[in-house]
Formats: structure tokens, C-alpha cells, sequence
């Protein structure tokens, strides 16, 4: 039976909107990989939705003057808005303030309880009396015991990446009012990591050492060997989902408890509209489980969410986390609070329709083994080199001398000479090798490969130069023009998952049957003799140096 996929991208807080580094990091490889499973005659089911609880939500609510509610309302709809607007192929977007999530992550927080999965503590926690409350995550800043940042925030130091307590901070200060917070006593309920270790040692560094990949990998040994800790899983702050069990009273759960379960949820919801059944998507051994995230993320799809399916029993692991490092921003770190960032609805403002384009840049220049940096120059490079001067230049040729000297109507064949067939040849393997590099998520390559074909048209049509021969020996253009045009119908599939908005503009072009898709490209007989093309049209255009002044101008401003 083949199998089905259940595909997950992390679930955006909605305390902004999202920029350039979400969407290399996480959004469009899970959206190449979505679409490209569909294209296979896969099952697939790509879920994401806001993440609307943390302290991330409190603080911008606070800092704005408005309520929580009023700030998740905002983002949830210009995210979801980016989303579609890039193409992003959700089969469900939800959100985490619904009421499905809120009882389904209870659901897990109640079963979980009633076997003993949790440990009771009572700790002293910072907390901030001027404020009259409990500082925990970002509601605190200090230095990193790790490293020295001095802005490390109470759960995590962005600058080495390690994942904290509050009480690990040297010299807190409050967030809030900035004082130096005392400590107080407070009861949690904690997950205790440590009794997951053999499980996570087995499945993660044994099972999956040679198919995660190795950033991923080291990651999971670190936190492994530095000794997996019990984890609180509730906090008393009041943005949250109320912690539904005796003692629970003015707490709520931690945002990272419920935050994946959100995955679950959405995929209830999503069920519930199409009179589906959620199950098999989380529960069934032949689904195939991968959850697409930043780095910053991994400890928490890797070792804490793992050990909450585990410790719930009926659930499926992730096969795999193919998670990606950081996208910088003309060499500097994209910082939302810095206003460091290409925002998504701004650039759309700018470069309307050219919401592929970016798909493009980002994919050929992802982070996906080392931190990365995207440079206005060499978005315009990549297009106007890449995009324009061979792919879309490729297309155009085969357009333009299409109508000219057949009315759009595919002439036949003659006899092939040995670059016909070695064209063929390369197009009928492009599919598969394309695949491959998409099966190990290495869309970089991947998205190189599908430009490869690209190019191979580009070189077939400047080397036969049709335009010449066309008086001399019109029986060799129309060969080497059904040649190209099937080049052009298999660029208009495999392009699909990386460029949705051209590879559709392109079908309509060529008038491509509609059946046609991935597994047809190698048979090579795409378009036939006398098919009628469609009217022609630009696929993407040249990038002026003086729109990317604007936009350098904009990031110094
Ligand atoms: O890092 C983040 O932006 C989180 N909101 C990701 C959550 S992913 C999932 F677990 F919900
Ligand atoms: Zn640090």
C-alpha cells in the first residue's frame, strides 16, 4: 500500500509577521516537498497554523496596549494571508486559540497525568513583585551561563542556541518593569525527560544516524549527553491554554506543551470539514510523519514532543526533522525587533507577482546545512541571470518561433540527429534526479537540477539555432522544435513544487493536457504533433538596479 504523509511546518507566533527567514527555513522546502509528494499520487496532508499562545503574544499585547486577542486576531490574518499568497499549499491552516486545540491539548495534559506521566516540583522561581508576577521565558533577560551574551532571554540564548531556565540566567532582570527579580515559591508540573533517554538514544542516534541530518543529529547527541532534565511543563502566567487538572488554578501550559499538539489539532479540524477521519494521519504505522522547522526548534520536535507521543502510547514518531539553520540578511541576523527583515506583504507591495521569484532565491541560497545570507544583489542576479536570461529566455525562443513559423501548432518530427536524442535522454532522466535530491530534502539541489533543464533547453536552441535554418532546411526546425517543446512541457511539471505560479502560466502556454504530471515527463511524449499552444506570455522579467537601491535604501532607513 503506499503510504501517506503527514507533513507539518512549524507553527508561526503570532506576534508579527513573518519575513524572508521563515519562509527559506521552513515554509517553502515543506511546500516543495508537499507539492512534489501530490505529484507522485501521494496521500498527503500538509498542516501548520498560528501559534497563538507564550509569552511572545503577552509582550506585544502589552507593548501595544492592546489584548492578546486583539494581536494573535492581527497576525493570524496577515500570516495566513502571506501564506496563500506565496503559494504555501496547506491542506488545513489552523490556529491555536480554537477550541479543538484546547481541548485536545488538555485531552493530552489530562491523560498524561492520570499515568503519571509528570512529576510535581516546588522551586523557587524569579519572580517580579512590581509586577506582581511570575518571570519565566521572555519575560526575563540576562546573560547566557554558555556563552556571556548578555541578552539571552529566560528560556533560550539566541546567541549560542542553548535552551535555558530562567534560574539559569546570571543577573536577570525583569522584561517587564526591569528590576531584578526575587525569587518565590511556585509549584509546576514537569515532564521528566530523563526517563526518556534510552528511547530517544535508540530512535533518534542509532535508528536514524544515517537518514536526519547531521546538524539535526548533533543537536539531539548534545542535549543527550548533557543529560536529559525534567521539564516544566505549565507556567503561572494567564495567556494560556488553564492547566485542566486539581491545583492547575491561574496557570496555564506551557506554550511549547501545546503548541505541537496544534499539528493534532488542526489535523481534527481539517478532518471535521472534509468528513475525514484524523486518526490514520497520526495513529497509522504506514504514515509517514515529518515535521519541517528552523534549528531553533529542534530540541522540542526531537526530544520533548517525542517523548509526549511516546509517553500518550498510540502515536507515530516523525521519520524524519529535516530542520534548517539560519538565514541572515545582508550579513546581519534577521531580527524582527531590530526591524532587520524583508516582511513578506512588503515585498509583495513591491514585487507584486513575483512571489516565485523569492520562492526561487531563497530555495537555490537555502540554509540547509549551514547559516546562509540573502543579499538583494544576488536576488537580482538570480533572476535576472537565472530566471530571466535562461529560463524564461528558453521559453520565450520556443514561444516566439512557435507562432511565427507554425501558428502555435506543433509541427512533427523528422529523423534525430545525436544531440535530439541526447536532449531527450537528459530530459527523460531530469524527474528522477530531480526526486532524489527532494526524497533527502536537499531542495537546494533539487531546485538546481530543475534549473539544469532549463538551461539544457536554453543550450539546445542556441546551438540548432532554428532561426537560421528555418529558410534552408524547415524539416530540421520542426524537429528541433518538437524537441524543445517537449524540454518546455517537462520544465512546466518539474518546475511545479518550486515554482507553482510560472509552472501553471506555463501549462496554460503550452495548453498542456491536464493529466499529464512527474511520472509521465520521462515517456518524453508530452506534447503531441499538431497540438495547438496557447497565447504566450512573460514568465518573469527583469529586475532593474534601481528597484534594488529601493530596497537596500528601505533595510538602512
Ligand atoms: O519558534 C516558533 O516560532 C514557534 N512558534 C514554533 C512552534 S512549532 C510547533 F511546535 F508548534
Ligand atoms: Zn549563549
Amino acid at each position: 500500500m503506499s503510504k501517506r504523509y503527514t507533513i507539518t511546518a512549524a507553527l508561526p507566533y503570532t506576534n508579527g509577521p513573518i519575513h524572508i527567514g521563515h519562509l527559506a527555513g521552513v515554509y517553502v522546502p515543506a511546500d516543495i516537498y508537499a507539492r512534489y509528494l501530490r505529484m507522485r499520487g501521494k496521500e498527503v496532508l500538509f498542516i501548520c497554523g498560528s501559534d497563538e499562545h507564550g509569552v511572545a503574544i503577552s509582550m506585544k499585547a502589552k507593548k501595544e496596549g492592546i489584548t492578546p486577542k486583539e494581536v494573535i486576531d492581527k497576525y493570524h490574518n496577515i500570516i495566513k494571508k502571506s501564506f496563500d499568497d506565496f503559494g504555501i499549499s496547506f491542506n488545513y491552516y489552523g490556529r491555536t486559540s480554537s477550541d479543538v486545540h484546547r481541548e485536545t491539548a488538555q485531552e493530552f495534559f489530562k491523560t498524561m497525568h492520570a499515568n503519571d506521566c509528570f512529576e510535581t516540583q516546588t522551586t523557587e522561581q524569579l519572580y517580579d513583585a512590581k509586577e506582581n508576577q511570575f518571570l519565566a521565558d521572555r519575560y526575563v533577560v540576562g546573560t547566557c551561563p554558555k556563552c556571556g551574551h548578555p541578552e539571552a532571554y529566560g528560556d533560550q540564548c539566541e546567541n549560542c542556541g542553548s535552551s535555558l531556565n530562567a534560574t539559569d540566567l546570571i543577573d536577570p532582570k525583569s522584561a517587564l518593569s526591569g528590576e531584578t527579580p526575587s525569587l518565590k515559591t511556585t509549584t509546576h508540573w514537569y515532564l521528566p525527560l530523563d526517563r526518556y533517554e534510552d528511547f530517544l538514544r535508540s530512535w533518534i542516534l542509532e535508528s536514524h544516524k544515517s537518514d536526519w541530518k547531521t546538524n539535526v543529529l548533533g543537536q539531539v547527541k548534545s542535549w543527550i549527553e548533557d543529560g536529559l532534565k525534567p521539564r516544566a511543563v505549565t507556567r503561572d502566567l494567564s495567556w494560556g491554554i488553564p492547566v485542566p487538572v486539581a491545583g492547575g488554578e491561574n496557570k496555564v501550559l506551557y506554550v511549547w506543551f501545546d503548541a505541537p499538539i496544534g499539528y493534532i489539532s488542526a489535523t481534527k479540524e481539517w478532518a471535521t470539514q472534509e468528513g475525514a477521519d484524523w486518526k490514520p494521519y497520526w495513529q497509522d504505522k504506514n504514515t509517514e510523519l515529518v515535521h519541517f522547522i528552523g534549528k531553533d526548534n529542534i530540541v522540542f520536535h526531537c526530544i520533548i514532543f517525542p517523548s509526549v507521543l511516546k509517553a500518550m502510547g498510540n502515536y507515530i514518531l516523525p521519520e524524519n526533522v529535516p530542520a534548517n539553520e539560519f538565514l541572515n540578511l545582508e550579513g546581519q541576523k534577521l531580527s524582527t525587533s531590530k526591524n532587520w527583515a524583508v516582511w513578506l506583504h512588503e515585498y509583495l507591495e513591491d514585487f507584486p507577482e513575483k512571489q516565485d521569484v523569492l520562492r526561487y532565491v531563497l530555495t537555490a541560497n537555502a540554509p540547509e546545512t549551514k547559516d546562509n545570507d540573502f543579499t538583494w544583489n544576488d536576488f537580482q542576479t538570480r533572476n535576472n541571470s537565472e530566471l530571466v536570461a535562461i529560463f524564461g529566455n528558453f521559453i520565450n525562443r520556443v514561444m516566439v518561433l512557435m507562432k511565427k513559423h507554425y501558428e502555435g501548432v506543433v509541427p512533427p518530427p523528422n529523423s534525430l540527429t545525436k544531440t535530439d536524442e541526447a536532449t531527450q535522454k537528459k530530459l527523460a532522466a531530469a524527474p528522477t534526479e530531480i526526486a532524489q535530491l527532494i526524497e533527502q530534502y536537499k531542495f537546494r539541489a533539487a531546485s538546481q537540477e530543475m534549473m539544469q533543464l532549463a538551461r539544457l533547453g536554453n543550450k539546445y536552441l542556441a546551438d540548432e539555432e532554428p532561426w537560421k535554418l528555418i529558410k534552408t532546411d524547415p524539416d530540421r526546425v520542426a524537429t528541433i522544435m518538437h524537441t524543445a517543446l517537449q524540454v518546455a512541457a517537462g520544465l512546466a511539471i518539474v518546475s511545479e513544487p518550486f515554482l507553482p505560479h510560472t509552472a501553471q502560466k506555463l501549462r496554460k502556454m503550452l495548453k498542456l493536457n491536464e493529466a499529464l504530471g512527474w511520472d509521465n515527463v520521462s515517456a518524453l511524449h508530452l506534447i503531441e504533433s499538431g497540438h495547438q499552444l496557447g497565447e504566450a506570455g512573460l514568465l518573469f522579467e527583469k529586475i532593474e538596479d534601481d528597484a534594488i537601491a529601493v530596497q537596500l535604501e528601505k533595510l538602512s532607513s
